[in-house]
């Protein structure tokens, strides 16, 4: 079966639900309200297809994409030539990359946080100490587990000129003292009657709330700044409640 990643195209559609514009204004106001630093350089790790790029450009910022996937990669080139957004890409894990100037905002979108160990995810938060100016913002999507998902499927669906895609995502335990889980996304394509599957297997070692807090306390690097639910800034997280796409932010220490 062809990978996910293998057809950029068909992922984007699977992803197109989202509000980028809303996105991006949260951005914003976390910088209004929670930045040390003018923002001018945006990184985004595990850009993919980079959905933000257009709108972050539109709004004034330079764009810089980081992913280990050629084809990805090569559609966030292909629409930054068409938006004429000048986006910057790195071919690159996010364990270990470096970028020449410090950016002044960074995020991962939808839980891309892929770190298989704990070692892996210390090397991902020694690479963004030297990625990210000293007082500017990290923000993470959906990386932390506050609410395990493990052998539900979720499954959702997209029509987008003449092409459906039915997506589904699970997890499966791996090693439960690792902490490490096997994400699976499957994609149902009918394009135009032509029909066909893709799949995507990822290892992540699941990150739990109270650790998380622990791990960047640890760290000399950076500071937590708050977490809340569903991109919603009035929304702060209290633990009560299930989660739905929760946003955390991290600031770089001077
Ligand atoms: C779920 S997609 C997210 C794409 C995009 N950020 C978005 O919001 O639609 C995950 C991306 O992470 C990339 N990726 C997976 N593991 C990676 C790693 N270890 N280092 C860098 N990129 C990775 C994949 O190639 C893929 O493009």
């Amino acid at each position: 079966m062809a990978g996910v990643y293998d057809s950029p195209e068909y992922y984007e559609i699977a992803f197109s639900y989202r509000d980028i514009a809303r996105e991006v204004d949260v951005f914003e106001e976390c910088t209004r309200r929670y930045s040390r630093v003018r923002v001018s350089r945006v990184l985004e790790i595990c850009c993919g297809h980079a959905p933000h790029m257009e709108e972050l450009s539109r709004r004034g910022y330079h764009y810089i994409g980081l992913d280990r996937s050629e084809t990805m990669l090569a559609r966030a080139t292909e629409r930054s030539r068409l938006c004429d957004c000048r986006g910057e890409f790195l071919r690159a894990t996010l364990t270990d990359f470096a970028i020449e100037t410090p950016a002044d905002f960074a995020f991962v979108a939808l839980a891309s946080l892929y770190v298989t160990n704990t070692a892996e995810l210390q090397a991902h938060f020694n690479a963004m100490t030297d990625a990210l100016q000293p007082g500017a913002l990290y923000l993470l999507e959906w990386c932390v587990d506050f609410d395990p998902m493990v052998d539900v499927v979720d499954s959702w669906e997209v029509e987008h000129d003449g092409v459906r895609v039915r997506a589904s995502y699970w997890s499966r335990s791996v090693d439960r003292i690792e902490q490490l889980y096997e994400d699976t996304l499957h994609l149902e394509v009918d394009d135009s009657g032509r029909q066909f599957t893709l799949e995507d297997k990822s290892l992540r070692r699941r990150i739990f709330p109270q650790e998380f807090l622990a791990f960047v306390r640890d760290r000399t690097t950076f500071e937590f700044v708050g977490w809340w639910n569903d991109w919603n800034l009035e929304q702060p997280l209290t633990g009560e409640f299930a989660v739905d796409r929760p946003i955390i932010l991290l600031r770089r220490r001077p």
